[in-house]
């Protein structure tokens, strides 16, 4: 739980101040015990004080709901569920969300007519990206080093204007392998791709046809390889270029893979009919669940990998989900959630921009349905205030059926967002992301020599979605108790 982490943090940093004080007066043995004894005293009290604001707090956040369920069920603690209350903890989750729901629900409906209508000025952007997506000709050799030296800083992977970004995406998807292993990362087969000139790409096979729909909780299933071509787009529409670069690629297994393969990734492939097949080695992987080509030839997805002077550190989703049936995570049950988040110092919106910018990631993910970015990174080299990257989209494009609102829990619980994000969601409106995101991904399409990257189906459920995003934001702006916080932005 957050509470239990920001305190039982206070406490070990006061024990070190502390510590350091002992140690700095304690020359006389009895003036240190006494010391040692009024230490412990406040140390009781203080656990003290937060077990009891903790029983108050999560008694209070709970009668929040309470009035909305049955009187049994609301009287229930909510962090320490046992195997029999699971049915319990479902149907409190579902009546929440449906809560919120129906509440969203009625702000769509008495929306302003503007964000159903087209904002023109849209063309402006898309013209722009598809102009950079263009080849140029006579580029300078070594232009696959702009990604890497001249593109990254603290609040993005690729700058605002990159005109040589569609003659990189082609030396990503035209340059010869020359060296293939296992990719040590995640749970799931991936493969670490040399390119010549010293280019490292992450390489994540097809499991799934464009239109089929995954059923199950959010995170089911594998990898869908096109999603992260996809957020890697729509990041560049949403102004948020924290995605790594990323291509489509049709692999010949046997020429392009089979004899570049390390040995220990050799040793998983092999031959099945006409097809050309190999399963990895990962924790998932196992030669009852290979991965198969067409003939020799397997689509996938090239993932730029992020130069080795960005020094990213991982950092657990305050907003993580317990990935547990019988187990609600503190953010699911507690309307007030925000504000501890904000207490702790990692993301107090006076100190970063952090949690702002998880804020936009929760829109981001939304609109694709990702509901599995359990942690983050951050690029911790000295940037000040780096930004929140978007690595790992695979679990995106689930079910266009479905909208998973409680992945925009961080927009509706804090009502804040980045003023450039805002304008920048308004540009998409009637339609018009869906509009703007398939032209950039059938130019990516004809490009990588591919079917469409995506179906209707998923670009309607994204202008379905950008609409819920609208009346979440006009809710906030609505409050006026939150009016100063809704519009901010440190950048
Ligand atoms: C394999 O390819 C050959 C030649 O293209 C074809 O005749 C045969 O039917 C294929 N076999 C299978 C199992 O698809
Ligand atoms: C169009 O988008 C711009 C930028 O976000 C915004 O300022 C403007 O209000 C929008 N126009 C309409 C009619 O929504």
């Amino acid at each position: 739980m957050m509470t239990e982490y920001i305190d039982v943090d206070a406490i070990s940093r006061m024990l070190q101040s502390r510590h350091n004080v002992t140690n700095r007066n304690c020359m006389i043995g009895r003036r240190c015990a006494l010391f040692a004894l009024s230490i412990l005293l406040i140390l009781v009290l203080s656990v003290n004080i937060y077990f009891i604001r903790m029983i108050v707090e999560s008694s209070s956040s709970h009668r929040m709901y309470a009035k909305n369920l049955p009187e049994s069920k609301a009287r229930q603690g909510p962090s320490t569920p046992s195997r029999s209350d699971e049915k319990d903890l479902q149907l409190q989750l579902k009546s929440i969300v449906k809560i919120i729901g129906e509440g969203i629900k009625e702000e769509i409906r008495s929306l302003p007519s503007k964000y159903f209508k087209q904002n023109t000025s849209y063309t402006i952007v898309l013209e722009r990206l598809l102009a950079e997506l263009t080849i140029m000709p006579n580029v300078r050799e070594d232009i696959w080093n702009i990604p890497n030296n001249n593109w990254p800083d603290a609040h993005q992977l690729i700058p605002p204007a990159a005109p040589e970004l569609g003659t990189i995406l082609e030396v990503l998807r035209r340059s010869k392998i020359v060296r293939a292993d296992n990719a040590p990362l995640g749970t799931q087969l991936k493969l670490m791709l040399n390119l010549e000139n010293d280019i490292k790409a992450l390489f994540k096979p097809q499991w799934y046809s464009r239109d089929t729909i995954l059923h199950g909780p959010v995170y089911h299933g594998k990898d869908r390889h096109n999603a992260e071509v996809v957020a890697f787009h729509l990041s560049s529409l949403l102004a948020l270029r924290r995605v790594p670069l990323a291509v489509i690629r049709k692999l010949d297994l046997k020429e392009e893979i089979g004899n570049y393969a390390t040995p220990a990734l050799y040793a998983t492939m092999y031959q099945e009919g006409n097809n050309t097949c190999l399963y990895g080695i990962c924790h998932y992987c196992s030669p009852a669940d290979p991965v198969c080509g067409t003939g020799d030839v397997l689509e996938g997805t090239l993932i730029f990998w992020l130069p080795r002077y960005l020094r990213l550190v991982k950092h657990r989703h305050p907003w993580q989900r317990t990935y547990k049936r019988n187990k609600l995570a503190a953010w699911e049950i507690d309307e007030g959630y925000c504000d501890k988040v904000k207490d702790s110092k990692a993301y107090s919106p006076q100190s970063s921009s952090r949690l702002l910018d998880l804020i936009d990631t929760a829109i981001f993910d939304f609109l694709i349905d990702n509901g599995d970015r359990h942690h983050y990174e951050l690029a911790q080299n000295n940037f000040h205030n780096p930004a929140v990257l978007l690595i790992d989209n695979g679990k995106s494009l689930g079910n266009p059926d479905v909208d998973h609102l409680d992945i925009l829990a961080p927009l509706y619980q804090c009502c804040m967002i980045h003023k450039t994000t805002w304008d920048r969601l308004r540009l998409f409106s009637g339609g018009s992301l869906g509009i703007a995101l398939g032209r950039l991904l059938a130019h990516e399409a004809v490009m990588s020599d591919v079917s469409p990257l995506i179906t209707e189906a998923h670009l309607n459920a994204m202008d379905r979605r950008l609409l819920t995003v609208y009346a979440v934001i006009e809710n906030c702006l609505k409050k006026k108790k939150y009016i100063s916080n809704v519009i901010l932005d440190h950048r």
